[in-house]
Order: C-alpha cells, then sequence, then structure tokens
C-alpha cells in the first residue's frame, strides 16, 4: 500500500510516498527555517503562507522525484495535529482535496505517533512492544508502546518541551534559531561541570518532565555574570546546560524501560539528534542490556515519510477515528 502523506504542523513543509509503512519511496522536506530564523521562532501567519506556496509544487516534484504518477497512490494522508492551526490546515485541505479528486480513502494522521514511527522507517526489525522517548520542539513524552496504534502515557513535560528550554537557551546566548543543533556543537568542547544546574527529577517514580526551573537557573547565571561584567564561556554553558537536559531525559528513560520490564527503547523528535543525547543514553542502555534506537537526523525532525508510517498503521488498526479528519492543534496521543 503506497501512501501519499503531507506534513504542515510547523515550519517545515513535506510530502513523501511511504510503503507498507516501513518502505520511503521518496520525499521532499521543504524547510522554513531561514525565514523564520530572522523573527528568532516560528511566526504563525507566516508558516501558513508559505505552506500554500510550497504545497502543490512540492506534491507534483516529490512523486517526480520517486518515478511515481497519482495513479500509483493508494491512500492519502496529511498530519491534523498537533500543531498550528493554520499550517495544519493548509495540509491537510491539500490532502483531503487531492483525496476527493482521485477517489482515495483519508487519513489525518497524529503528529506525535508520526514521531514514534520514524523509528519503523529506519529499522525494519523494531516491532512494539517498547519504552517510547518522544522529544521534540513542543512535546516531551515517555510512553508505553503497547502496540503499533496504543500508547500509554507514562510522563509527560509539565512546562517547556525539551527541545523549546534548548531553543529558549540558545536565544539568550545569541545563537540563531532552532537553537539545539547550535548547543548541541558547542557542547562538544565545553565543559558540562562549569555551571552547576538542578536536575528536577520531580520525586521518585514520576516520569514526568519540568524544564523550566533549569531555564530559569541558567538565565539567572548569564544575568548575573553580565552585571558583575564577567565574561562568559558559551561552550561551557552549553555544555552545563545540555548535561542537565540529557541527566534527566536518560535517569527517567532507563527507570522506566526497568520498571516496566521492556527490553527495547526507542527515542524520537528533534531533540534525538542530540550528539551527546545519542552517545550517552547510548553507553547506559548498552551497560543496562536495552538496545537503543533512534532515527538518522533527517527523520529526527519534522519531515513527512514518519506521517505516511503513522497513517498505515492508522489505517490498519484504528479505522474508527479515520471519520475524525478535521485539525485538532492540541490533538493528544
Ligand atoms: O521534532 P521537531 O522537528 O519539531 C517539533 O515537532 O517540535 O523538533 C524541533 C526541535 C527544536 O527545538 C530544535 O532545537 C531541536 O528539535 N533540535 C535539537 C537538535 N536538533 C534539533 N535539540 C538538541 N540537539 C540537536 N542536535
Ligand atoms: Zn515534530
Amino acid at each position: 500500500m503506497k501512501i501519499l502523506a503531507i506534513e504542515s504542523s510547523c515550519d517545515e513543509t513535506a510530502v513523501a510516498v511511504v510503503e507498507d509503512g516501513r518502505q520511503v519511496i521518496c520525499e521532499k522536506v521543504a524547510s522554513q527555517i531561514d525565514i523564520h530564523r530572522e523573527y528568532g521562532g516560528v511566526v504563525p501567519e507566516i508558516a501558513s503562507r508559505q505552506h500554500v506556496e510550497t504545497i502543490s509544487e512540492l506534491i507534483d516534484s516529490t512523486l517526480e522525484k520517486g518515478g511515481l504518477s497519482f495513479s500509483d497512490i493508494d491512500v492519502v494522508a496529511a498530519t491534523r495535529g498537533p500543531g498550528l492551526v493554520g499550517a495544519l490546515l493548509v495540509g491537510l485541505t491539500a490532502g483531503k482535496t487531492l483525496a476527493y479528486a482521485l477517489d482515495l480513502p483519508f487519513v489525518g494522521a497524529n503528529h506525535m505517533q508520526g514521531h514514534i514511527c520514524a523509528n519503523y522507517l529506519a529499522h525494519p526489525e523494531l516491532e512494539p512492544p517498547f519504552l517510547g522517548l518522544v522529544v521534540s520542539g513542543g512535546h516531551t513524552y515517555l510512553l508505553h508502546v503497547k502496540d503499533y496504534t496504543n500508547y500509554d502515557i507514562l510522563g509527560q513535560t509539565l512546562d517547556d518541551a525539551a527541545g523549546e528550554v534548548f531553543d529558549k537557551i540558545a536565544r539568550a546566548l545569541g545563537l540563531p534559531y532552532p537553537g539545539g543543533p547550535h548547543i548541541d556543537a558547542l557542547a562538544k568542547t565545553g565543559d558540562p561541570k562549569a555551571m552547576e544546574l538542578p536536575r528536577v527529577m520531580l520525586g521518585k517514580g514520576s516520569y514526568d518532565f519540568s524544564f523550566s526551573g533549569l531555564k530559569t537557573a541558567v538565565l539567572n547565571g548569564l544575568n548575573q555574570a553580565a552585571q558583575k561584567g564577567q565574561k562568559i564561556d558559551t561552550e561551557d554553558v552549553a555544555a552545563s546546560f545540555q548535561q542537565a537536559v540529557l541527566d534527566v531525559l536518560i535517569e527517567k528513560t532507563i527507570s522506566a524501560a526497568k520498571e516496566l520490564n521492556l527490553d527495547t527503547i526507542a527515542m524520537s523528535g528533534g531533540v534525538s539528534a542530540n550528539e551527546g543525547l545519542r552517545l550517552q543514553l547510548g553507553e547506559r542502555a548498552k551497560k543496562e542490556g536495552l538496545r537503543l534506537f533512534y532515527p538518522p537526523r533527517a527523520l529526527c525532525t519534522d519531515n513527512a515519510a514518519m506521517i505516511g508510517s503513522a497513517a498505515y498503521y492508522q489505517y490498519l488498526y484504528d479505522k474508527e477515528n479515520l471519520s475524525d479528519i478535521g485539525v485538532d492543534p492540541n490533538l493528544g496521543l
């Protein structure tokens, strides 16, 4: 089954054709990052307009890249949430219109399920059950992935998402948007012990996250240094901040896997591109005898291939939700 999938929930317009939920036949991502960078973050109205300008041509050129035509497609899918309402509407309307014109079924997919499914595209051997860690710009989830469409939320962020806090600290350090990759790069040569920062665990046995206290501590440290006229070492701040985030993510992920007796961890979302996180969680998992999966970088950040995979499993196993195809900016898992 070939699914043509569209993703437009934030600042990337993306189209892909995915076969049987596992194989990417062709895909393209048109990033708007250079446009939003000027404003230090995503401007929703500009995002919607860019999606409108890009989407039709991107559908055509993606099919062309795969040597496919509309007659090769079996199902059309688009992200219905969570995300920016105007941005979602563009992709969803394009997808529904296409499905109607081609007389094909339509699936409104969940962006967060997409992030989980990104690992299915990269790792043919990965099957549920496993422990899912989804760390993106808007969400932080620890999940018991029981089946392809059945998840228990073990914990989530109570305030800032992991990616969001990377972006906010990067901004305070004068780094361009999105800041995560810049902090990642600087952290490699910084001292992670240079700044003493809190690791908020929220009590024993809690799998929820809170990063706002850490954010405030870093910002206070930067302000105090500025008031005293002290020069800060950007690499040391990046390394110390990143290590504080990683320590919490790693500790909770390993504890949850052990408590639930799951021998496999699959992490995904933009922050799973972080080199320190890949390395350190990899080492910890190995020590504990756990398997760790994560997608290649291009499938960590937003893309349409992951939506094609999520839509496939939704189409197969979650048919009752297929009629519910309006956008939902706050769609949960
Ligand atoms: O999953 P994603 O593309 O979009 C959302 O669904 O939110 O995640 C984007 C987030 C941004 O906050 C970005 O700074 C972060 O992922 N990110 C990283 C890295 N690459 C992207 N954070 C830390 N280290 C990275 N290498
Ligand atoms: Zn995302």
